[in-house]
């Protein structure tokens, strides 16, 4: 019990710390995901031990106390902060709570990464701006307030009335006041949020003036004393009145399914917004429904926020392991305390290799910012020095495989250390499970797991064995987990992997430097696995998109006798060495050499196919707009490299015109 109350304590010690860097200083020390995570685990110790609870937990509170330079602004109404969710999941469980009480409409509005903000009007004249501050009592900004555009100074009626919203700064601003804060050597901003809040709490309203702040009005906290049934109403009311809502973007839809259409349309479109959003708003419309739903002790019940995943995350690094790749290569990798991003929890991340390390000075026990970006795999991007306590050991690079035992080397110029034994078990699995892999001879039953545990058990020492199945399926059935059903399966799956095209053998036989996009160039030039064993550097080297380092790695790859024996082996076995053209479409001059983008979603047609079909018929497909792009491939709700591509001036064809061409 003793140690549980000191980490509640010291828990609060920590968030309360960080409440005040949020709201007070506007230069916070923990991330968002971090202040998120101390919270939810005070809220569960708390819930698990109600005993123990302190009067004065951030949990009962929003924010913090008011600082002194601005005067205190009572809210007649609590300004409430909002619940998250996460992810589809917890969004359908908050749709079922909901729904014990009545079927709802909901109202999905961007959340605007600001500042919240109270306006209180008499007779249709602004009288008092305040922010939120512990939700009670906030700070009266009124003089800063009017000097922000699209906050009316005047409404259109001479009405009373309250109204909240968002401070915040577009992305412009914010990149403009940090160029000339760098150029007077004055510490940057973080993001648009703290450039926001420390713009509009500065004493000096001339410097608010000249920070160019935006308003957005998205909240009525009274609704019903203007004759208002439902929140939509609401913003429109505001909006007549004078205020800038954004009716552009809020809509109004009829049940779950169609809050997660705008999530994902929103998490598409998000980069292409001028200014920053960090999740979408989830409000009951039925102002009755809301009243019954009512609030716990800081949230509405009535509401959420569906938060984006983060893209960086900060977490403990707990140690540093080693593992080896299919190629030897020794990569150094982060065991992390758990930590959710960009949607997943991960344990661990990349370290590169020993001059990453090194250069960032990357310590077991440090602080670390994490960063993941779409599929990628994580990686640690750095170390917070300045949250060492001492405790943090020294990195040591290992000097031997941590499988084999072998001596590890270096060479000269290169920054990987690799295991220079072919016969170590951790490579010879790592090339298995290449080669089994989706994009190369996609196996589908036959996973990591799988295969690890038919190589310990001495079934699959190489990847042809993987060919032998037959011979000892029978043998397996008495291994643990592995039924007829599944045996079959994998069965299928291995008489299926051996019709593939040219391209996925080739990458799957792990070439050093032919990635899956080399060997497509590969299989659809030379046709035959054959011819590809017979060329030269000369004429690997004639071909675009091949230099001197890829041609050398297959001429060498080739030349090697046991290599050669493999490949016998796998033929012997019927496994297809001929390139497949799936499409039976020639080139087309209207593709030929040219660089495709695809942006929005396509309806007719899947992105795999439609970059297949680039391919077969001569182009390429990039993921980026450039000056190099020859056309933009648009399907619905396109992103910002629609946006680009016309900055740019490069020809656009919707999904329908490129479905003529490649007909035609
Ligand atoms: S509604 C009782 N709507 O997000 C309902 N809040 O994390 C109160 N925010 O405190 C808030 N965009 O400062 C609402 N469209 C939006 C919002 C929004 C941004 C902010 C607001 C709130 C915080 C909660």
């Amino acid at each position: 019990m003793d140690s549980i109350k000191k980490r509640i304590d010291e828990l609060i010690r920590i968030i309360k710390k960080a409440n005040d860097e949020y709201y007070l200083e506007d230069n916070p020390s923990l991330t968002d995901q971090e202040y998120d995570r101390y919270m939810a685990e005070l809220i569960s110790l708390e819930e698990r031990y109600p005993s123990l609870r302190r009067e004065d937990s951030p949990t009962l509170h929003v924010g913090t106390k008011v600082q002194d330079k601005f005067n205190k602004a009572v809210h007649k109404i609590s300004m409430l902060s909002l619940g998250n969710v996460f992810n589809e999941d917890e969004i359908r469980a908050f749709d079922e709570r909901i729904k014990k009480v009545d079927n709802p409409h909901y109202v999905c509005e961007l959340k605007i990464d600001g500042l919240g903000i109270s306006l209180t009007y008499e007779k249709g004249v602004l009288i008092r701006g305040a922010t939120r501050g512990d939700g009670v009592v906030g700070e009266d900004i009124t003089a800063n307030v009017r000097t922000i555009k699209s906050i009316p100074l005047i409404l259109n009626k001479e009405i009373d009335i309250e109204v909240r919203g968002e401070i915040y700064l577009s992305k412009d601003s914010f990149a403009k006041i940090n160029a000339e804060r760098e150029m007077n050597g004055e510490p940057l901003f973080q993001n648009c949020r703290n450039a926001a809040a420390g713009s509009v709490r500065n004493l000096d309203a001339n410097v608010t003036k000249k920070r160019k702040l935006d308003c957005l009005i998205y909240h009525l906290p009274n609704p019903l004393d203007y004759g208002l049934k439902t929140h939509y109403e609401s913003l429109m009311f505001m909006k007549e009145l004078g205020f800038t809502t954004n009716y552009k973007c809020n809509r109004l839809v009829k049940n779950i399914d169609e809050v997660l259409d705008y999530i994902k349309e929103w998490t598409e479109k998000r980069a292409s917004l001028p200014y920053d959003i960090d999740g979408i708003v989830i409000k009951v419309n039925d102002i009755a429904m809301q009243n019954r739903l009512g609030f716990t002790a800081k949230v509405p019940k009535w509401a959420t926020a569906y938060k984006f995943p983060a893209e960086e995350v900060v977490t403990k690094l707990i140690d540093i392991i080693f593992t080896v790749g299919r190629t030897g290569k020794i990569t150094p990798n982060a065991v992390l305390e758990p930590v959710r991003v960009a949607g997943s929890t991960i344990r661990r991340a990349t370290l590169h290799n020993e001059d990453n390390v090194v250069i960032k000075d990357i310590r077991p026990g440090d602080y670390v910012v994490i960063h993941k970006a779409g599929d990628v795999i994580p990686e640690v991007v750095r170390s917070l020095k300045e949250r060492r306590t001492g405790d943090e050991r020294p990195f040591q690079m290992i000097s031997n495989c941590p499988i084999c035992k072998t001596r590890i080397i270096r060479k000269e110029e290169e920054a990987d250390y690799y295991c220079p034994n072919e016969e170590c078990p951790a490579r010879k699995i790592e090339n298995i499970i290449h080669f089994a892999s989706r994009d190369a001879m996609n196996i589908d039953s036959m996973g990591e797991s799988v295969i690890e545990e038919l190589y310990n058990e001495g079934y699959i020492r190489n990847i042809t064995d993987i060919y032998d199945f037959d011979k000892y399926k029978d043998e397996l059935i008495n291994l643990d987990g592995y039924g007829k059903k599944k045996l079959d399966n994998l069965s299928k799956a291995i008489e299926d992997s051996k019709k593939v095209s040219l391209e996925k053998l080739l990458f799957g036989l792990g070439i050093r430097n032919v990635g899956s996009k080399t060997a497509k160039i590969l299989a659809r030039r030379f046709k035959s696995l054959d011819n590809i064993i017979n060329t030269s550097i000369e004429e690997l080297t004639s071909i675009p998109d091949i230099g001197e380092i890829i041609a050398k790695s297959i001429v060498d790859y080739f030349s090697d006798k046991s290599n050669l024996e493999i490949i016998n082996r796998l033929k012997a076995f019927g496994v297809n060495m001929e390139y497949i053209n799936t499409s039976n479409t020639e080139e087309k001059d209207e593709f030929k050499g040219k660089t495709f983008v695809l942006t929005g979603t396509l309806v007719g047609i899947t992105r795999d196919k439609a970059t297949e079909l680039i391919e077969n018929l001569g182009g390429k497909v990039s993921s980026s707009v450039s000056s190099k792009t020859s056309c933009v491939i648009v399907g619905d709700n396109p992103g910002s490299k629609y946006d680009k591509a016309r900055a740019l001036n490069i020809p656009i064809w919707q999904e329908e015109e490129f479905l003529d061409k490649v007909n035609n």
